[in-house]
């Protein structure tokens, strides 16, 4: 792991660490393990930002599964989100199922919202919603977030799934824009 990174013009630090975003992901596999034990749920893989995720997630999930992808974008190549949401799927059929979205990041709650809205429609059993960052301090909607790895400030953050000009996705751990 470094410490430092470049990417395109911005400098980043090292902010949270593979070893504690994995050692989280145990403790919220054993939740939702817990919490489903009866059930059978589908995970709603958010593309792009949460696959790193959603796959180190699943890896740990010991219930019996099922796995669907949508993909939403908010962000283009700006650092801030647009406030436009674009949703894309598949002909999913979500009537009477158990959801639980993975997302990488909460932000203004923007994206989760029309998400929720859209998903709605298909009348669910149950939505829960996972994420490994929120910011609670740059939320905007009500959306409620069951399973959260780490709250943070608002900041801007790459690595994990989550990019900056869609680059820095693959990095294990995360980092933060240097000021
Ligand atoms: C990011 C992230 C969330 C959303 C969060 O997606 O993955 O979906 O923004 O922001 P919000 O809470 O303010 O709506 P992005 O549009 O960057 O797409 P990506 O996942 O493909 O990177």
């Amino acid at each position: 792991m470094k410490n430092q990174i470049k990417l395109l013009d911005k400098e980043f630090v090292l902010f949270i660490e593979e070893d504690r975003i994995q050692n989280r992901i145990i403790q919220i596999a054993d939740q939702i393990n817990n919490d489903y034990k009866d059930k059978i749920p589908t995970f709603l893989i958010v593309l792009k930002g949460a696959l790193l995720f959603a796959a180190d997630l699943l890896k740990r999930i010991k219930v019996r599964c099922k796995v669907e992808v949508i993909s939403a974008k908010s962000y283009g190549n700006e650092m801030e989100s647009s406030g436009t949401v674009k949703l894309k799927h598949l002909e999913s059929n979500f009537k009477n199922k158990d959801l639980i979205i993975i997302e990488d990041v909460i932000d203004t709650g923007l994206t989760m919202k029309t998400l929720l809205d859209d998903i709605n429609k298909y009348e669910p059993n149950s939505i829960e919603v996972a994420a490994i960052l929120t910011k609670p301090n740059a939320i905007k909607t009500n959306v409620k977030i069951k399973y959260v790895g780490f709250e943070i400030d608002n900041l801007f953050v790459v690595g994990y799934g989550l990019d900056y000009a869609e680059f820095g996705r693959e990095l294990p751990d995360i980092y933060v824009l240097k000021v």
